[in-house]
């Protein structure tokens, strides 16, 4: 029987091509840079599985191009990328990568949170600048991490790994998520499930861990931001949409908050115009899951995906089994 064909479109780690190569005809786009929607679709026509990243938008022209493509494999935990609803009426499987990458997501979202209100960044260019005087009393003061409320939105996976985290920093920990957790985990993390408005207005640091959805877009707007503590600080290491980007610079700037660590945007690689200007922001270019072990993993995941399906199994992350009847093998 001929191997499927997969087109992979960027190069990813080894372990998830040397997968995919062992089971299938494997071609990976050459360059660093994502593929135009029109590159995409010349380079994946006429295959039958299409590994991409969240860089890449599969929609349903995208689908209707390419007849041939019975699995789509996303190298991300997040699919708002793709449109689920296009592909499950084309018939076409989509899976991610869920759980390997919430430790490491979890870790950066509290870099952010240490690095934002310490003023790392700040404080390391001063270093470097050859401006530094020496010690002072009054230079590069922040905020404390330790003891303060930390509100967090999204209490799935990722979100719990950060309550994790903060509790060995003494804080008090607030959460909020369309679905409240069980008790032994509120138990278990010290966490206390409070309205999205409770926490907005009593959070020192709020971090975002909600899913891109149609109920997530600019879920903190301006009026969010206004009810935050002038001291607050923002943290988005979720999806940049969740967030009114050119809201928050108009607060940032007027003193309405005191900060914001972003890992997203929300029309990336760009950013709102004035953020790169503001210094009480740390901007990080989407590095939430960027750890060596961690990507590979993720590339791994999605080879698995796609190995399984074409093995006649059900993909372990298929995010539309239900289409698995009805695709063709
Ligand atoms: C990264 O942003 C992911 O969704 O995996």
């Amino acid at each position: 029987m001929a191997k499927p064909q997969v087109f992979v479109s960027r190069n990813i780690p080894q372990a998830g091509l040397a997968l995919l190569r062992a089971h299938c005809e494997v071609s990976v786009w050459p360059h660093d840079r994502p593929p135009t929607t029109q590159e995409l679709i010349d380079n994946a026509r006429g295959k039958d599985a299409l590994v991409c990243l969240l860089t890449e938008r599969i929609d349903a022209a995208v689908l209707a191009a390419l007849p041939s493509l019975k699995i789509v494999a996303n190298v991300a935990v997040g699919y708002d990328n793709v449109d689920l609803t296009a592909a499950t009426q084309a018939g076409v499987v989509v899976t991610n990568t869920p759980g390997v990458l919430d430790d490491t997501t979890a870790d950066l979202a509290f870099a952010l949170i240490l690095a934002t209100a310490r003023r790392v960044v700040e404080a390391d260019a001063l270093t470097r600048s050859g401006r530094w005087t020496g010690w002072g009393i009054m230079q590069l003061l922040g905020h404390d991490v330790h003891h303060a409320t930390l509100g967090i939105i999204g209490f799935g996976r990722i979100g719990r790994g950060v309550a994790r985290r903060a509790r060995g920093f003494e804080m008090t920990v607030l959460y909020h998520d369309a679905l409240r957790a069980p008790e032994d985990v509120e138990r278990s993390l010290e966490a206390r499930y409070v309205t999205l408005d409770e926490l907005l207005r009593q959070s020192d640091f709020i971090s975002l861990h909600v899913p891109l959805l149609p109920q997530t877009h600019h879920l903190i707007d301006a009026a969010a931001l206004g009810k935050m503590k002038r001291t607050a600080i923002v943290v988005n290491t979720s999806r940049g949409p969740v967030i009114d980007e050119a809201a928050l610079v108009a607060a940032l700037k007027e003193g309405t908050i005191a900060g914001a660590g972003l890992d997203v945007y929300e029309h990336e690689p760009r950013l709102a115009p004035g953020l790169a200007a503001l210094p009480n922001t740390v901007l990080l270019p989407h590095i939430g899951s960027a750890s060596i072990a961690t990507r590979s993993k993720m590339a791994e995941m999605a080879a698995q995906n796609v190995v399984t399906f074409f093995a006649g199994g059900v993909p372990p992350n298929a995010l539309n089994p239900d289409v698995l009847g009805r695709v063709r093998r």
